[in-house]
This record gives C-alpha cells, sequence and structure tokens, in this order.
C-alpha cells in the first residue's frame, strides 16, 4: 500500500479545494472571498456577507435588494416549529433543538440536491433566515414569554434582539450584533464546516448536513467555548483576582477558554474587531468589568505562555461572550448564535462541496490486535 500521510486531528492535512475564505495563520489575516474580514466588518452587514458567500461576490443595488427580501421574508416560522420549540425536552440544549429542527425544516421543502445553482435552499434561504427565530423564540417560551414574529425592516442582527426582547434594540446594539454575526459567518475547514462537507459529499441534503455541522458546533472545543470564557469571568469576579486564578488554572494543566487556534500564530483577526465592540459597547453602557477581566487575563496568560515558549493568543471566543452579555443575551444562547452566523458559511461550502464532488473516505491508522482465532463462548476464560 502507497504510505499515505497521517496527522491527529487533520492538522496541515489538505482535505479538499474551496474558494470561500482564506486564513493566513502567519498573518493573521482573514478573507471571505477575497475581502478582508476587517473591512467587510467595518462597511457591510450579514445579509450582505452572505450573499458573498454564496454567491461568490458583491450584490448590486437591486440583487441585494432582492436578496434582502427573499431573507427577511424568510424569517417566520411555521407553528409546528414554534410547538416544537415549546415541547423539546426543558432539559435539553438549545444547539440540540437547533439540531432537531434542522432535520425537521428538511420536510418542507422539495429536495433538488444535484447541483448548487438549482438547489433550493439557496433560493429560500429558509436556514439562514430561520435560526435567528428559533433561538429568539427558544429564549422567550423558556422564560414563560410570548412568541415574537419577526420584523421585516430590521436587519439580521436587530431583528434577532428584538425577537428576544419584544422591544427594539438600540441602533448601535442591532449594528453590533450583526456585526459579530459577519465576524463568526465562515472560517474555512473548521471542525463543523468540515462536518457539513462531510454529509453533502453522501449527496445528502442541505438540511441534515447543517443538523450535523450543528452537532460539531455543539461541543466546547469548537462553538462551546464562548460560553465557557464567560462562565470563567463570572468565576474570577474582579479583576484582582485574575493573576491568581489564571497562574492556578495553568498550574494543574487546565485550557484558557478563548485562548489558542489551530490556525492561527498570532492574535485571531476577529478577535481584534471583537475587542474594540466590546471596548466600544462597555463605554456605551458604563459598564467595563467583563473588558476590564478578559484584558487582565489575556495579559497574564500571554506573559506565562511567552516565557514557556508557547505564545498563544485570543481566538474569536475570547471577547464575543462579554459583547453577548452585554447585549443582554444569556450564556445559553451563546453557540446558538454562533450558529445564527455560521449557517451562512456551512451553505455555501455545502453547495460548494457539490460542484465535483468526491465522497470522503479518509484511512485510519488501524491500532488492534493482528488476526486472531474465534474461541466458542463455553472455552473462554
Ligand atoms: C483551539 C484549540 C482546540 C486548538 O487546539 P490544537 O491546535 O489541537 O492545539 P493543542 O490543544 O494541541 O495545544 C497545543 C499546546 O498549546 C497548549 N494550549 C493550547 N490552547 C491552550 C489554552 N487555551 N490554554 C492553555 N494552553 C493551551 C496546549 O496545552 C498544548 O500544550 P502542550 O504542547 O504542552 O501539550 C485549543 O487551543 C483550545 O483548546 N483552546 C481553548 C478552547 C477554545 O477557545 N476553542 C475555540 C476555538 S475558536
Amino acid at each position: 500500500m502507497a504510505e499515505v500521510a497521517y496527522a491527529k486531528g487533520l492538522e496541515g492535512i489538505i482535505a479538499g479545494e474551496s474558494a470561500i475564505s482564506r486564513i493566513d495563520g502567519q498573518a493573521g489575516r482573514l478573507t471571505y472571498r477575497g475581502f478582508s474580514i476587517e473591512e467587510l466588518a467595518e462597511y457591510s452587514d450579514f445579509e450582505e456577507a452572505t450573499y458573498l458567500l454564496l454567491y461568490e461576490k458583491l450584490p448590486n443595488s437591486s440583487e441585494m435588494e432582492a436578496f434582502r427580501r427573499t431573507m427577511r421574508a424568510s424569517r417566520g416560522i411555521s407553528a409546528p416549529i414554534i410547538e416544537m420549540v415549546r415541547s423539546f425536552p426543558i432539559g435539553a440544549h438549545p444547539m440540540e433543538l437547533l439540531q432537531s429542527v434542522m432535520a425537521y425544516l428538511s420536510g418542507y421543502v422539495e429536495h433538488r440536491i444535484q447541483h448548487s445553482a438549482s438547489c433550493n435552499c439557496r433560493q429560500t434561504l429558509h436556514q439562514v433566515a430561520q435560526i435567528a427565530t428559533v433561538v429568539a423564540a427558544y429564549k422567550r417560551l423558556r422564560d414563560g414569554e410570548a412568541f415574537v414574529s419577526p420584523r421585516m425592516d430590521l436587519s439580521h442582527g436587530a431583528n434577532f434582539l428584538y425577537m428576544l426582547r419584544g422591544v427594539e434594540p438600540e441602533p448601535y446594539e442591532g449594528e453590533i450584533m450583526d456585526k459579530c454575526l459577519v465576524l463568526h459567518a465562515e472560517h474555512g475547514f473548521n471542525a463543523s464546516t468540515f462536518t457539513a462537507r462531510v454529509v453533502a459529499s453522501t449527496l445528502s441534503t442541505c438540511y441534515s448536513s447543517i443538523s450535523a455541522a450543528m452537532g460539531a458546533l455543539y461541543g466546547s472545543l469548537h462553538g462551546g467555548a464562548n460560553e465557557r470564557v464567560m462562565a470563567m469571568v463570572e468565576e474570577i469576579g474582579t479583576k484582582a483576582n485574575v493573576g491568581k486564578w489564571v497562574n492556578d488554572a495553568l498550574d494543574n494543566h487546565k485550557k484558557i477558554m478563548g485562548m489558542g487556534h489551530r490556525e492561527y500564530r498570532v492574535k485571531d483577526p476577529r478577535a481584534n474587531t471583537i475587542e474594540s465592540m466590546l471596548r466600544t459597547l462597555s463605554e456605551k453602557k458604563g459598564d467595563s468589568r467583563y473588558y476590564d477581566i478578559l484584558k487582565e487575563v489575556e495579559r497574564v496568560f500571554r506573559a506565562r505562555m511567552e516565557t514557556s515558549g508557547k505564545p498563544i493568543y485570543p481566538n474569536v471566543d475570547f471577547f464575543s461572550g462579554a459583547v453577548y452579555s452585554l447585549l443582554g443575551i444569556p450564556k445559553q444562547l451563546f453557540t446558538p448564535v454562533f450558529a445564527i452566523a455560521r449557517v451562512s458559511g456551512w451553505l455555501a461550502h455545502v453547495l460548494e462541496q457539490r460542484v465535483g464532488n468526491r465522497i470522503f473516505r479518509p484511512e485510519s491508522l488501524y491500532t488492534g490486535p493482528e488476526v486472531r482465532e474465534y474461541v466458542p463462548i463455553e472455552e473462554r476464560e
């Protein structure tokens, strides 16, 4: 057998081709279809970024208008979905709900899965538009409040906050929420996107691909990290406690959530943008508690890592949880908020996978016993 490359966690292995986003981990650069994440966060919005990911170019005015209209018209969820949200087991995590809703939604559409151009997911945008509504419905129904129908006149981010709160957010809050969605929309062959592509490569539906991706995002080493960053901030409590807390954690070989990244050898460019949004939001709200604690964690952690020769920097999750907390989003919804954004990237990858598709079927390195003889049960010890 020819020699086969092996790296645990597929580190450094090219598993496919993609023209969707590019990560330069050495320089700390990220682009979607060639546009820098900094410019997109500054000038674009989530709907336009979604168009860019799905259609490979920035839209002109009429294309943008038509796309916004379609995506906003798909925001509403049907009565059976609202019922599903209401009756989902109380103890279940909202990511489990999203995974199930995604599979359920599949039943509503006729699947044409042969080629990206004719895929009806791209035409209806159900998945991209409806996850935000499902997450908001989950929060309100769990809190014993009435479901709030989506508004068509608000951006995706502002509408999400509106559906959560039942009142329109301040314009700066809507803008920050929407920019967070832009920053989280796409990030190459990460675990959840790769999962979506593996499922798509079997010629399964967009919905099942995205449902599977939700399961991958749920894990604490991926989408779950920001929830755990905020749990850490709450446990630390004050800036003065940071030094002891971080050093104790590292002495006990614990990982600091929100730090480190497989791809970046410098600070994640998305972390820079979210950090500045957190600073703005903290000033507007007159509450810099989270910002101060996080900056101190970063300082202590980096100093300690540099002395041990492991330069490790904040990733996108390090500051995002604090932004969400200041926007009034509870911790349990942080990973679902990540999913609201990342679904655009997942869909773009599913569609890309189908063009020139080949089913994923890697090999494993066998570590089990050599061939041995079957012993009848009465002769076994
Ligand atoms: C993101 C992450 C999973 C990348 O994993 P990876 O590329 O497999 O890197 P490893 O986990 O093998 O880490 C390499 C080394 O850095 C250390 N390290 C990495 N992240 C660390 C962290 N957050 N805190 C402390 N040490 C860390 C590891 O302990 C390991 O040290 P060792 O070589 O002495 O064993 C990892 O950095 C991590 O678990 N971070 C925390 C979770 C997180 O924030 N996830 C969100 C990602 S966007």
